[in-house]
């Protein structure tokens, strides 16, 4: 069941779409990872999803009603985390984190409060002008966590952590999820994002250029080979899903589309293998081919 959905979702400012036809949804109990260069419309989708900006065209839907009109029914069931967290500077962390709770319009649950507390290693007696980053981001990620929201929408919720309390909010979203609560995850760390999601819509300059499960997306992605052969390799450069290829010496490196494997692996053979590495494909290599804008077209 899809809890959030979006239908040729289009934001323009003036004539710019900062937010071009996108489709994605996030299911029952599941990771949704939300990735992209700098710029490219995660927050802008996110706000329209929350119902502070109005969509220009498309339609997107949460828990089934429309994000604008039903944005104050929806926000008692969602819980939204900013990567950039502004406090008021006279309250402590502590005031804050209840009275984020209470906007949410929910009863403030004390244990699952402290527990948080504890967990993030929080000090809540503080005024919170005088948090660091990561500290102000702990306020908003405790409420969070506290409050028993079925949707959480978090828009680079870790920038300012560090890597122990990154792990924490790892926990944290993996716990969530067991519970079978549904989390919207936009992020630029793609290690967050390999461990923890289900599936990753990659959107770049407004449009969704890649979407689906981790397991579809690493079919996309290069095992980079070392070969050593007894007679000089030809022909590589004919076949398909070959890139990159790099002869030094006796050695040649080379990227191979994983799903050319088989074919690439055999043809070299004919050559007679001295020495063979192959270094698995990682996520990160794809996610960066879309960052660095070679949007796999060729691959
Ligand atoms: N209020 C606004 N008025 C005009 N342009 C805007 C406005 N808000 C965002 N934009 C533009 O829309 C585009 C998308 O911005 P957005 O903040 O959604 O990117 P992002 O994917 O969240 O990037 P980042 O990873 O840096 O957070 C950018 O080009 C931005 O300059
Ligand atoms: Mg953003």
């Amino acid at each position: 069941m899809a809890l959030l959905k979006t239908e040729n979702l289009t934001k323009k400012f003036g004539s710019f779409k900062a937010v071009n036809n996108i489709n994605i949804d996030v299911q029952k109990g599941e990771v949704y990872g939300f990735i992209g260069p700098n710029g490219a419309g995660k927050s802008t989708t996110i706000r329209v999803l929350l119902g502070m900006l109005k969509a220009t065209s498309g339609t997107a839907s949460i828990f089934g009603k429309d994000v604008w009109k039903n944005a104050v029914e929806i926000h008692k069931h969602i819980a939204y985390v900013p990567g950039d967290v502004n406090l008021w500077p006279n309250l402590t962390g502590g005031e804050v984190i209840d009275l984020f709770m209470k906007l949410r319009g929910r009863d403030v649950n004390k244990n699952r409060r402290e527990e948080l507390i504890e967990r993030f290693k929080f000090d809540p007696s503080k005024k919170c002008r005088t948090y660091s980053k990561g500290n102000r981001q702990k306020v908003s990620l405790i409420a969070a966590f506290a409050s028993d929201a079925d949707l959480y929408i978090l828009d680079e919720p870790t920038s300012g952590l560090d890597p122990l309390m990154e792990r924490t909010f790892q926990e944290c979203v993996m716990e969530a999820r067991d519970q079978g609560k549904s989390i919207l995850l936009s992020s630029h760390i793609l290690s967050e994002v390999e461990r923890l999601c289900d599936r990753v819509g990659i959107i770049r300059e407004g449009r969704i250029i890649e979407s689906g499960s981790l397991d579809e997306l690493r079919h996309l992605t290069r095992t980079h080979m070392i070969v050593e052969t007894k007679q000089q390799v030809t022909g590589l450069e004919d076949l398909q899903g070959v890139h990159d290829i790099d002869i030094k010496g006796e050695s040649i490196s080379l990227q191979v589309n994983t799903e050319e494997l088989d074919k690439v692996v055999r043809h070299i053979s004919q050559f007679g293998v001295v020495k063979l590495e192959s270094a698995p494909p990682t996520l990160e290599d794809l996610f960066m081919r879309h960052y660095e804008g070679n949007s796999g077209g060729e691959a």
